[in-house]
């Protein structure tokens, strides 16, 4: 995926994230000596409380803001998919179009637009407009539209909230399996810790405002153990024994 020779995996290092004053707010420092590193393929879950710099902080990665101190190194090739944490989906656009929008090659967009329709299981909606259609409904054109483009590096932002659970459950055994076939470095922001022990090879607890790493806390469970709730819960105990106070697990 990467060059040879290049560096592999995505490279986090954020001296300084600061928001200018707004009105009657005052200037703001959001993120504060953040490292961090996300190994080729591996999926990070991020936690940390409402506010600290989560949104921030994915925003930085993906180029869409520019205005920090540090550096993010990731391979200038990679393909970066972001599942927004509210779905933004463009209103003057059917879910087909939406879709289609973010496709590099029209050639390719009968067959993989219908493919994503269907495992999301959307296909009754591809010609619906955004106003027509759920919250959770939305949520899944937002994944579709992520997962669509194959991205080297995934940032999902709160995916599965406000889905209904089973719904929940069945997208991330789909993305589990999605990863599986295709090898993907992800970064996903989540408040749900049985979801983290689910999907992550690693917890990643911030503190903050002004966020930075507190502690990092590896999931090492096999596929069957990662399908297991019993395995899932007794984990979830050991990580919450061994999670330090005042972090946002506590
Ligand atoms: N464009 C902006 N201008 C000024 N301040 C901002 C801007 N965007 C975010 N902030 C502030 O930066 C801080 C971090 O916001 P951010 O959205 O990154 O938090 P978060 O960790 O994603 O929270 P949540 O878990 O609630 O989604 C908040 O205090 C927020 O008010
Ligand atoms: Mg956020």
């Amino acid at each position: 995926m990467s060059p040879a020779g290049a560096a592999s995996g995505l490279g986090i290092s954020v001296r300084a994230k600061r928001f200018a004053a707004v009105g009657a707010a005052p200037p703001k420092l959001v993120i504060k000596d953040l490292q961090l590193q996300v190994p080729d393929s591996g999926l990070v879950a991020l936690f940390g409380p409402s506010g600290c710099g989560k949104t921030t902080l994915l925003n930085l990665i993906a180029g869409l803001d520019r205005e920090f101190e540090g550096r993010i190194d990731l391979p200038a090739d990679w393909r970066i998919g972001y599942v927004f944490q509210e779905p933004r989906l463009l209103p003057w656009l059917t879910v087909e179009d939406n879709l289609r929008l973010v496709l590099p090659d029209p050639d390719d967009a009968p067959g993989k637009i219908a493919e994503w329709l269907a495992a999301m299981e959307l296909v009754d909606i591809g010609k619906v407009y955004p106003n027509r259609i759920s919250l959770g409904m939305a949520r899944r054109v937002a994944l579709a539209r992520a997962f669509i483009i194959d991205p080297d590096l995934l940032l999902m932002d709160e995916p599965f909230v406000s889905l209904d659970e089973p719904t929940a459950q069945r997208l991330r055994t789909l993305l589990l399996a999605t990863l599986q076939a295709h090898p993907t470095t992800v970064l996903f922001v989540t408040h749900n810790l049985r979801e983290a022990i689910m999907l992550a090879d690693r917890l990643v607890l911030l503190s903050g405002p002004p966020s930075h790493v507190q502690q990092e806390i590896a999931v090492d469970l096999t596929a069957a153990e990662r399908a297991d709730e019993a395995a899932i819960e007794r984990f979830r105990a050991e990580v919450l024994s061994q999670a330090l106070p005042e972090g946002p697990l506590r």
